[in-house]
């Protein structure tokens, strides 16, 4: 744990790092206007997610399912990618960064510039048929809910990965690769409690490897990181560009 300031400190890894990575959960997109899942003012005080993020309950309604999703879809179309984004895309830029990690769905990474980025649960912006192997990107909320396949006909569900289901096979062993290689992990706004994507940083860390934790709440890797920055993600990144005279975003 840096007793330096935290923004010194990670500067100093990652101008070090052979390999540096970002991780990145909601919290990243809050300042987008994006509310997180849990902590405070979390969606999940509304909703209960087993009650939506799940098979069983597209299943049993999946007009519900999708009216929630249908709220979600019309924030992240109408959100826009923040300085930390921008900052993530601009140190990816510099070398400095070489991937992104991302529990998000709403694309803002990819849409700041990123470019090499692993989008673990999926994309809420991509719609696929749940008879066919139909599939589409979306580019406004669906007029019909819920909407229905154009090919045959069966019900469409948002392209994301659910509770109780696989990650896509081939993102997450880039996750895995991707770690494999690194140095350095800055980890961004999760909690870091839906597994397996919660212990991707872990492996950075089980190699000897350093690790920054950017949260303004504990988190679950508070204690692990080797720097905690207990603050929002665009005053982090936003320090941090200025710290390594990268300018702002
Ligand atoms: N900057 C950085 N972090 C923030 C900010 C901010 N401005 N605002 C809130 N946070 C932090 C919260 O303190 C919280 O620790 O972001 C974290 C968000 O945690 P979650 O809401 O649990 O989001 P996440 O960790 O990404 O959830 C993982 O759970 O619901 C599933 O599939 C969904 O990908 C999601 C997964």
């Amino acid at each position: 744990m840096g007793l330096l300031d935290p923004v010194v400190e990670a500067a100093r890894l990652l101008r070090s790092s052979r390999y540096a990575i970002v991780f990145t959960g909601a919290g990243v997109s809050a300042e987008s206007g994006i509310p997180t899942f849990r902590g405070s003012g979390g969606l999940w005080r509304r909703f209960r997610p087993e009650d939506l993020a799940t098979p069983e309950a597209f299943q049993r309604d999946p007009r519900l399912v999708w009216e929630w999703y249908a709220w979600r879809i019309k924030m992240v179309l109408e959100a826009e990618p923040n300085p930390a984004h921008r900052a993530i895309a601009r140190l990816e830029e510099a070398g400095l960064v070489k991937a992104v990690i991302t529990q998000n769905v709403d694309g803002l990474h990819r849409w700041a510039g990123s470019s090499n980025v692993v989008e673990l649960h999926g994309s809420i912006l991509r719609v696929r048929c749940t008879r066919c192997s139909y599939r589409s990107n979306l580019a406004r909320v669906p007029s019909e809910i819920p909407p229905r396949c154009p090919r045959c006909g069966g019900l469409l569900r948002p392209d994301v990965v659910w509770f109780g289901e696989p990650l896509p096979r081939g993102e997450l062993e880039r996750a895995w690769r991707e770690a494999g290689k690194a140095d350095l992990v800055i980890v961004v706004g999760t909690s870091g409690v839906v597994e397996p994507a919660a212990s991707i940083p872990l492996i950075v860390l089980s190699h000897g490897g350093s690790m920054v934790n950017v949260n303004p709440e504990p988190n679950r890797y508070t204690g692990l990181a080797d720097v905690e920055a207990r603050m929002t993600a665009a005053r982090f990144f936003s320090l941090l560009l200025a710290e390594l005279g990268l300018g702002d975003v």
